[in-house]
């Protein structure tokens, strides 16, 4: 092949695809071929804006770490995450949306008892959350395991503290026979997601803020379900209608409760006011 100009080259790219081995690499090959020549024929791309492309790419896996995905968090706040978590978990309206998964994940958090405190010294007003895990024809879920990891009031994960490794408002239980899960945490606070690198320039360059609403994370797994990862958000956070990373389902928006100071769930007496949460998550059979 030779002589290739701008109407032929995308045939020609495609053709020497033809001998991939494996069926799906080739389907997701010719179709990220085709694409990516579509956009750049749509935008009719210059020079400068494919280098500063390339330098963009160059620069978001630059900024990856152990501790930092830059790239998850391009996918996040171009909506891919959200798309790709969409179509991979179709399910019937009664089971639990699930949403985007999100950096901050640590493996192996500490395992806490039922109504243990999971704060472990983060900052933040108590917060008191009972939930129960179902299954769709309502069964009680025993023995599910359910990790929940959140940002304290400051806005920050604990992993975002330098030099500090402690587990802070995260931590891994398992549910009743009851299916119940129940534990005390602080309140989470809207936070801005990580914005000192290439995305949130991108977003600076598109006119958009970096916040996303109060939540908890809620990975769920038992056997015989589908693991369910999700979100709770906090009912009235401002950030609802415009999550950066575009994650908020309605049905996954649950009322936090302020309470003055008095006796709390746990049957202790809190001299400060409080919060509880209460959610119902129902899993899907597998
Ligand atoms: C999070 O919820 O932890 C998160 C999700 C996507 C991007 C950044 C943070
Ligand atoms: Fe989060």
């Amino acid at each position: 092949m030779k002589n290739l100009d701008e109407n032929t080259i995308t045939d020609a790219v495609l053709q020497r695809l033809e001998n991939t081995p494996d069926a799906r690499t080739k389907t997701v090959m010719i179709a990220l071929v085709r694409h990516l020549h579509a956009f750049a024929r749509e935008v009719q791309l210059t020079e400068a804006e494919w280098f500063a492309g390339i330098k963009f790419l160059t620069d978001t896996g630059q900024m990856c770490s152990e501790t930092r995905q830059e790239f998850i968090l391009l996918s996040d706040t171009l909506g891919l995450s959200t798309l790709v978590t969409a179509q991979n978990h179709r399910k019937p309206q009664t089971c639990t949306e699930a949403t985007v998964f999100g950096p901050f994940h640590v493996e192996h958090a500490p395992v806490y008892a039922l109504g243990a405190d999971v704060a472990n010294g983060a900052k933040g007003e108590p917060c008191f959350v009972n939930a129960a895990v179902h299954g769709m024809s309502g069964e009680a879920i025993p023995r599910a395991k359910v990790e929940v990891w959140q940002a304290d009031a400051d806005g920050f994960y604990d992993v975002q503290y330098a030099g500090d490794d402690t587990h802070r408002a995260r931590g891994t239980l398992f549910t009743d026979e009851q299916g119940k899960v129940y534990f005390r945490s602080v309140l989470a606070e809207a936070y801005p997601i990580p914005h000192d690198g290439p995305v949130g320039k991108m977003l600076d360059a598109t006119g958009r803020h970096p916040w996303r609403p109060a939540h908890l994370h809620f990975p769920i797994a038992a056997p015989g379900y589908q693991t369910l990862v999700t979100h709770v958000f906090r009912d009235g956070d401002s950030y609802l209608d415009s999550d950066a990373v575009f994650g908020v389902r309605s049905t996954l928006i649950a009322p936090w409760i302020r309470h003055e100071p008095g006796l709390a769930p746990d049957g202790s007496l809190q001299r400060t006011s409080f919060y509880t949460l209460d959610f119902n998550f129902v899993l899907n059979s597998d």
